[in-house]
């Protein structure tokens, strides 16, 4: 057995023979260019405000910078505001260009305001107030001269804010618990739940801002919770225009959360004068609650079925009376896209949709009706590229300020009019500004160098069905040349591989190693239609198996450039585990190699995950009632016919998939004399989040495909100078916030 330590290989980087064909981009240049978040306006519809984190392999450190750029103008100009390490977040406080933000100082956090202007910031820079404990998800309401806000923090029984400095100090390590879920995601479950401060600060006379009063926990009293763990954000919660109210998303604490999904819009007085109330009657998962902009509607999705994370996400709007009563109204509901967020038009007129759909991601507009009769015509896509994450009214018009990125572009910014759907042509991209390394003009959606060109996507019928794939060639692909091919598998598996940026798992970066990449949606798929999704359930290793057998047999028979016989196939998470399936196939013969990124090698382990709901819905019934539905597509039930060359990955503190998967699997591997290689990090979960790590992971994961398939161009390892680091093919990293990666299991 080869032991490979990563920490030994560590300072060395594999270069390329020939620049002239090599990547246009590295996995070093994905892992250590900013990283952007979506953009915000100001009040004014002048200024947009966004974050940009960026990793420096050569110090070893990552900044988060926050810029405002200036949406009046094509590629306008951008302005860094602060180079704090200590700032988390910032927000337009809605009051001229007053900018509010939170500064974290040892245990405690800070809020501290200033005045944003595009040349030569700051002005007035004060602290407003220091919070007894950490607080993040600072959200805000103007409302007059005063500033409502929420934060959320964690809070002891009593409802006081957790302050680190007064907590009892421990002398064990041991945890005990009675009840379902003891752990989530990378976190063992603690005693503390995350609870909503309400505060104001005013205007003081020497234009100083100062908290009026004190804050109050509005959740406190009760067993609820918000943000919900472990994605949620400031998006969980309004507050409404007047002020006086809140809404937030909690799951139902009378349900045990390993079991259920059922989750609740709450309603509560912005003093915390009564307790909070349920406004939604149905079962599922409930998200994206917005107040309408006249604060006499809530807008908010909920799914209806109690236990299945990926069912239809159906639109609600309800009225919001003094007395806590509402009214709720369907909207759309024959519609069969499922949206992932609401937000109301400026004037009340329209909601405004995010939704999956054929692989992209669209923004819908949709009348604001009194019931579904009056309009019975579904939502209408405003945009049919990219994929958008991001949208804002600018300056209470109908036009909006849209973040959105590509197979071949990271995150870039646009406005387009939601009234006629013309997109303004002079799109933002500060990238070009913070890294000056864009080669290609940013309206084509691409980013250095990579182009459109690259990007295709084809359908191929099986089983009564036509099935989508991605198609990436590398960027420089030659018309009459034969490219090895890279067989992706998405996790999920109720997910898709989408025309979108990705910091794990790109597509294009994986192409630039000289593969034809394609990228596979097949049954179980989401932005299809709910029957294609639903349809995996009792069926992971049946219909999308066979699915993607066809889609193999498709490439052979129809894409000459594609060299068939030298294959990778390669998934992480639902991707792993129909690895780990394919492995034990006659399907395996395709393939020189497979990569396993945290795949599910023993199905029968599956009760040792968190969210039990998740396994419970895709197999069908619990394991002890329905021990068959698991048995039937256990890898584990077809090892002895394992032989395919496999690379696994697999981290400690993926609590998801636990790593003893990856530690069965490897183990089985080596016993049976099947060349494999185990990658693994004490400090990963379910993602490779960390850019030295994720750099590591894009160099073993390409010198495994490489070695088997002769393509990357590798010659030789050579000691990391600076000039090799520019050379170097694909290293890469990875960013917390990448909600729509396809190496997912829906449920993470
Ligand atoms: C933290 O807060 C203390 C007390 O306000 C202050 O003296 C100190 O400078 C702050 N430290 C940082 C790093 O901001
Ligand atoms: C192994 O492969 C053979 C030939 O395809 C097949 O007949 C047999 O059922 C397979 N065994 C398992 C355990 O999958």
């Amino acid at each position: 057995m080869k032991l490979v330590s990563a920490l030994s290989t560590f300072a060395y980087l594999v270069s390329r023979a020939s620049a002239a064909t090599g990547p246009v981009v590295t996995a070093k240049d994905l892992l250590g260019s900013p990283r952007l978040s979506g953009a915000v306006p100001n009040p004014a519809g002048t200024l947009a405000l966004f974050s940009a984190s960026t990793y420096n392999f050569e110090k070893h450190d990552s900044v988060k910078s926050f810029h405002i750029v200036d949406i009046s103008e094509a590629n306008g100009q951008v302005t860094k505001l602060w180079d704090d390490k200590n700032v988390m977040e910032a927000v337009w406080l809605g009051v001229e260009d007053w900018l509010g933000y939170l500064r974290t100082n040892g245990t405690k956090s800070e809020f501290w305001v200033a005045k944003a202007q595009l040349k030569d910031f700051v002005g007035d820079v004060h602290k407003v107030y220091t919070f007894p404990g950490a607080v993040s998800n600072l959200k805000v309401r103007a409302v007059g001269p005063s500033i409502h806000f929420v934060v959320s923090a964690p809070a002891l029984k009593s409802g006081v804010m957790y302050s680190e400095d007064d907590a009892p100090k421990k002398h064990s390590t041991g945890r005990v618990y009675t009840s379902l879920f003891v752990r989530h995601w990378d976190e063992w479950i603690g005693e503390y739940k995350s609870n909503l401060f309400s505060g104001v600060i005013s205007p003081s006379s020497d234009n100083k801002f100062e908290l009026v009063g004190s804050l109050t926990n509005v959740l406190s009293g009760t067993e609820l919770e918000t943000p919900i763990a472990p994605f949620g954000g400031s998006g969980d919660f309004d507050i409404s225009p007047d002020g006086h109210r809140v809404i937030f998303l909690s799951k139902d604490p009378k349900q045990d959360l390993a079991q259920n999904t059922a989750s609740y819009v709450y309603a509560v007085p912005f003093d915390g004068s009564r307790k909070p109330t349920a406004i939604n009657p149905h079962n599922g998962a409930s998200s994206s609650p917005r107040f309408s902009p006249d604060g006499t509607k809530v807008a908010y999705l909920q799914m209806h079925e109690n236990g299945y994370e990926a069912d239809k996400n159906e639109i609600f709007v309800t009225s919001f009376s003094d007395s806590y009563e509402f009214v709720i109204t369907q909207i759309a509901n024959g519609w069969d896209r499922s949206p992932s967020s609401v937000t109301f038009s400026p004037h009340n007129k329209y909601l405004y949709l995010i939704a999956e759909d054929h692989g992209k991601e669209k923004i819908w507009t949709h009348p604001v009706v009194s019931a579904d009769t009056d309009f019975p015509v579904p939502p209408e896509p405003l945009t049919s590229t990219f994929s958008v994450s991001e949208i804002y009214s600018i300056g209470g018009t109908e036009k909006l300020l849209v973040s959105a990125s590509s197979l071949t572009s990271p995150t870039f910014y646009y406005r387009i009019n939601a009234e006629t759907g013309v997109i303004d042509q002079r799109l933002m991209s500060p990238l070009m500004t913070l890294s000056q390394t864009t080669t290609a003009p940013i309206e084509e959606g691409t980013w250095h160098g990579l182009s459109r060109s690259q990007i295709s996507d084809f359908y191929y019928p099986n089983e009564n069905f036509k099935h989508h794939a991605w198609m990436i060639k590398p960027s420089f692909f030659e018309e009459g040349k034969k490219y090895p091919l890279l067989f992706l598998i998405h996790g999920g598996p109720q997910g898709a591989w989408v025309d979108g940026w990705s910091y794990r798992w790109n597509p294009a970066v994986m192409a630039e190693q000289g593969y034809v990449v394609v990228a596979f949606n097949p049954t179980g798929s989401t932005g299809f239609g709910k029957d294609y999704t639903d349809r995996i359930q009792d069926e992971w290793g049946g219909r999308p198996f066979r699915d993607l057998e066809a889609g193999f047999a498709y490439l052979e028979q129809k894409f000459d450039f594609i060299d068939t016989t030298n294959a990778i196939a390669a998934g992480a998470s639902y991707g792993g585990y129909m690895i780990n399936w394919i492995a034990g196939q006659p399907f395996a013969k395709k393939f020189k190699a497979l990569v396993c990124h945290d795949g599910i090698f023993n199905t029968l382990n599956m009760y040792a995950t968190e969210e039990l709901w998740f396994i419970d819905h895709d197999f069908k019934g619990q394991i002890f009632d329905h021990r068959h539905h698991f048995e039937r597509w256990n890898p584990l039930g077809h090892v002895k016919n394992w032989t395919t060359p496999m690379m696994i990955i697999h981290s400690s503190k993926d609590y998801r998939i636990p790593i003893s998967e990856a530690l069965a699997a490897f183990n089985v591997l080596q016993i049976k004399g099947i060349k494999s290689k185990l990658l693994t990090f004490p400090d990963e979960n379910h993602w490779v989040l960390k850019p030295e790590n994720s750099l590591v992971w894009h160099r073993e994961v390409f010198e495994w495909m490489n070695e088997f398939t002769g393509a990357g161009g590798v010659v030789s390892v050579e000691k990391e100078t600076g000039d090799a680091v520019k050379e170097a093919p694909g290293m890469a990293i990875q960013s917390g916030d990448g909600h729509k990666a396809a190496d997912i299991l829906r449920h993470d």
